[in-house]
């Protein structure tokens, strides 16, 4: 392994394995903060630069493991975080492994599993900001599992910038907030990506059009509250707007849309959910009132 950092850094060390843009961002962070920092990927030459500002580079991910006691792992998906973390599991035992790789709730359950049966200490977490966000002011992390852990390794954890917050106990909660919320933002992106090629097909320049989409952007973030207290609250009273109204403004949509011979597989799945609500005698409801649809699947 190459260590260039200086060994008299009083910082505790931390392991990074994984260097796709999320992981290289992640060590980069600590390597800033005065972190002795390990790193190790799958395939080399992606540690060049974060040697370069003096980071040790691994030969395996077991090395990498034993030179830390928090072991970050940031990869792919779950399949390569098992695929790390397997060969590495007796390195790991002792230490603390935070899993910084999007999961679903129930494979980040199985991980704590995992790590329990090889004396492996958990933290589940996820990173809900882009890249360029890391160890600034805007970065934002999810963390859950045993609040002691998390405790231990907070200070450290610091170095990462942003806000970090301690969802509770159950290793799958970071999952679960991080399955939801990027379920609603790969949706809202997904109609975003939708309007522009109606748009487009209609002959507006784009660029003038954007100004009115972030106004609709911003209007999404105000109704996020009262949705969900509507939801808690099981409070659907659709004075102001109702599923009904909804209904007719996306099958506008979409006569327009099938009339530009546009891939509307988006639209028509939102419009069948207003019309099954419809159908089932809701159109009065609130807009909010489809969280009941969405989990209420056609038989
Ligand atoms: N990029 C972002 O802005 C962002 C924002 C929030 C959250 N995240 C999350 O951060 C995680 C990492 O994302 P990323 O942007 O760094 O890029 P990524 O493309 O999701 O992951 C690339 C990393 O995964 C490794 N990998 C893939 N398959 C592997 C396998 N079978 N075995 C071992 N390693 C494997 C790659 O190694 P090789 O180099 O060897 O292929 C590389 O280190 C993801 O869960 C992502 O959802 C990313």
């Amino acid at each position: 392994m190459t260590q260039t950092l200086s060994s008299t850094s009083t910082k505790s060390p931390v392991t990074v394995l994984g260097l796709g843009p999320m992981g290289r961002a992640l060590a980069a962070a600590f390597v800033e903060a005065g972190h002795p920092t390990t790193v190790w990927n799958r395939t080399s030459g992606k540690a060049a630069e974060l040697e370069k500002r003096g980071a040790a580079v691994a030969a395996t991910a077991a090395e990498a493991a034993a030179a830390s006691p928090l072991v970050i792992v940031c990869v792919l998906d779950n399949d390569a975080l098992r695929a790390v973390t397997a060969p590495a599991a007796e390195a790991l035992r002792g230490r603390t492994l935070l899993n910084l790789t999007s999961n679903a709730a129930d494979h980040a359950r199985e991980t704590a599993a995992w790590a329990a049966e090889h004396g492996i200490d958990h933290l589940d977490g996820t990173i809900m900001t882009p890249t360029i966000t890391i160890g600034g002011p805007d970065a934002v992390y999810l963390y859950s599992g045993p609040e002691e852990l998390y405790e231990r390794h907070r200070a450290t954890l610091a170095a990462l910038g942003g806000t970090g917050t301690y969802l509770g106990a159950d290793p799958g909660l970071a999952g679960a907030y991080d399955a939801s919320l990027l379920g609603f933002f790969w949706t809202a992106v997904t109609g975003y990506v939708h309007a522009l090629a109606l748009a487009r097909a209609e002959g507006v320049e784009l660029t003038d059009l954007a100004p009115f989409a972030q106004n609709l952007g911003s209007l999404m973030a105000s109704v996020t509250h009262v949705f969900a207290e509507d939801v808690e609250k099981g409070r659907y009273e659709g004075d102001e707007s109702n599923i009904r109204s909804v209904r007719a403004g996306l099958a506008h949509v979409l006569h327009a849309a099938e009339g530009k011979g546009l891939d509307n597989t988006v639209l028509r799945a939102a419009k069948a959910l207003t019309d099954r609500a419809v159908a089932d005698g809701h159109g009065e409801a609130a807009i909010s009132r489809l969280v009941e649809t969405v989990a209420e699947p056609a038989s």
